[in-house]
């Protein structure tokens, strides 16, 4: 592991992993100590489904831990390409977690009751001085084209900071989003940014090289907390060489 970056690089993916599952318990410790609580956003996508397997051994104070997520697909709860269905499947169908502590972004016929519905559901999680939930703990996988949570390049939700979530429609992919949003994310107390993969190489390049052109979302983030990209060797393989 090399740390004089704002990233960490791992000999590869498990290593990667476990070390997230590591920083994610010490956080939610940390968390339960002072504010006898922890709110995560879980991130969606293939990236983080074994850190959440490897959660399921920790010994962790479930009845204090709430699970929210950063985005959605608009797909019902069992679909395959359900964010909710893949957490279930890889965390909560295996821990003694309250049903009441588990708050996912309910898909409706109607995108725009899910998103009041969500709205409503971030009401239970902690305020940040600037009114919008502060949650201890938020996930993210990027995309190759530099997308966070479901904040796509060019899309109408990268210039909301007027609400917490909203709906997007995403050209590219035909289908509709539900995503937390910029203020949300740079409100957060820590963020947690999971990149593993060749196909990442180009943008972790951008992202950390010279090019001074913030061009990507996740390059857009302004976090008041603390951020830390956890790499592996492919994804950083065109990075310096830390000395
Ligand atoms: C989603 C995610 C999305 C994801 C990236 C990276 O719903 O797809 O929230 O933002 O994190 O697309 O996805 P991979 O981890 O599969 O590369």
């Amino acid at each position: 592991m090399k740390s004089q970056q704002p990233y960490q690089v791992y000999f590869d993916r498990e290593q990667l992993f476990h070390a997230a599952v590591q920083r994610w318990v010490e956080l939610a410790n940390e968390s339960i100590r002072a504010r006898n609580s922890f709110h995560v956003a879980l991130a969606g996508g293939s990236t983080p489904k074994r850190v959440y397997q490897l959660l399921q051994r920790e010994s962790l104070d479930w009845d204090r831990i709430h699970l929210y997520w950063g985005d959605e697909r608009d797909v019902p709860a069992d679909h395959p390409d359900s964010n909710y269905r893949m957490v279930r499947e890889a965390l909560i169908d295996h821990i003694p977690i309250p049903e009441a502590n588990v708050h996912p972004i309910h898909v409706q016929p109607d995108i725009e009751t899910t998103v009041e519905e969500y709205r409503q559901v971030l009401e239970n999680v902690h305020r940040g001085a600037n009114g919008y939930p502060c949650f201890d703990l938020i996930m993210l996988g990027v995309g190759d084209d530099g997308h966070i949570a479901s904040l796509f390049p060019e899309s109408s939700a990268l210039s909301v900071t007027d609400t917490p979530v909203v709906s997007v429609y995403v050209e590219k992919l035909n289908s509709w989003r539900v995503t937390l949003t910029y203020p949300v994310l740079n409100t957060a107390r820590y963020l947690m940014l999971l990149v593993s993969g060749e196909a990442k190489t180009p943008v972790v390049a951008r992202v950390f090289g010279s090019e001074a052109e913030r061009k990507y979302p996740v390059q857009k983030l302004a976090p008041q907390g603390r951020i830390e990209w956890y790499l592996d060797r492919s994804a950083a393989s065109e990075l310096p060489e830390s000395t």
